[in-house]
C-alpha cells in the first residue's frame, strides 16, 4: 500500500489525463535539455539479465532498449504506458508492460539486476518510499541508473521552492526535490554523479 492514497490517486488522474499529448508538450524542452543523450548513457551501462524501468511513462526510453536483457517498462498510470506499448511493438528487445506503484513494486526482492528511472522521482508522491522499493527489488551488486532533475544550490533552488507549488499543480512534477539525499536515506550508495545540465539535472548511478 503507498502511504498516501490520495496522493497517488491524484498522480495516477494526472498522469492519465497527459498521455496523449505528453511526447508533444516535452519533445522541445529534451531537446533543449540535452536528454537523448542522457538516455542513451545510461542504456549504454545496462547489464544482461533482468531490467525494471520504473516510471516508463509513454515509453521514450524504449527507442534505447538494448536486446540482450529482459526489460519490464512499469508505470502507475495504464494510460501513460498505453503509448508505451504502441512504442515497443517496434522494437526488436524483448520487453514486458506492468502497471504497477513504484511505492509498492509488485516485484519479489532482488528481482532485478538492474532498475532504471528518468525524471521519475520527481513526480513519485513519496519519493523516499519509491526509492527504498527500489532498494528491495535490486539484487545485491545491482545497479540503479538514474536521470532526474533537483533542487539546484544558491538562488535558483530558493526561486525553484517559491515556484514549485504552482509547477507541481500545474505540471505534476515537483522541482525541488533534494533527491541525491532521499538516494542516500533510501539506503542505496551513490556510486557516480554527472551533471547534464548544470547541478540541476543528473545522472546518477547507485548500488
Ligand atoms: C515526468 S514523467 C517521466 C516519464 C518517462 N520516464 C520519461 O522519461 O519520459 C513521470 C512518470 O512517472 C509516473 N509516476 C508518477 N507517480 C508514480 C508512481 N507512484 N509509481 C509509478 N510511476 C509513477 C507517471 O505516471 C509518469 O509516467
Amino acid at each position: 500500500m503507498p502511504t498516501s492514497p490520495e496522493g497517488t490517486g491524484r498522480a495516477l488522474r494526472r498522469w492519465s489525463r497527459k498521455a496523449q499529448l505528453y511526447d508533444r508538450l516535452t519533445a522541445p524542452m529534451e531537446r533543449m535539455l540535452g536528454f537523448e543523450r542522457a538516455r542513451e548513457w545510461i542504456f549504454a551501462r545496462v547489464p544482461k539479465g533482468r531490467v525494471l524501468e520504473v516510471g516508463a511513462g509513454t515509453g521514450r526510453n524504449i527507442a534505447h532498449y538494448p536486446a540482450g536483457p529482459v526489460i519490464v517498462a512499469s508505470d502507475l498510470s495504464p494510460g501513460m504506458l498505453a503509448r508505451a506499448a504502441e512504442k515497443a511493438e517496434r522494437v526488436e528487445g524483448a520487453c514486458r508492460l506492468v502497471v504497477t506503484d513504484a511505492e509498492d513494486l509488485a516485484f519479489r526482492d532482488g528481482a532485478f539486476d538492474a532498475v532504471i528511472a528518468t525524471c521519475v522521482f520527481c513526480s513519485v508522491p513519496d519519493p523516499l518510499r519509491g526509492l527504498r522499493e527500489v532498494r528491495r527489488v535490486l539484487k545485491n551488486g545491482g545497479e540503479v541508473l538514474l536521470l532526474e532533475h533537483m533542487r539546484p544550490r544558491g538562488w535558483l533552488g530558493r526561486l525553484f521552492d517559491l515556484v514549485d507549488p504552482i509547477v507541481n499543480r500545474v505540471m505534476g512534477p515537483h522541482v525541488n526535490r533534494r533527491t541525491l539525499d532521499t538516494i542516500r536515506e533510501a539506503g542505496l550508495i551513490l556510486v557516480e554523479e554527472r551533471n547534464v545540465f548544470s547541478d540541476w539535472i543528473k545522472l546518477i548511478v547507485a548500488r
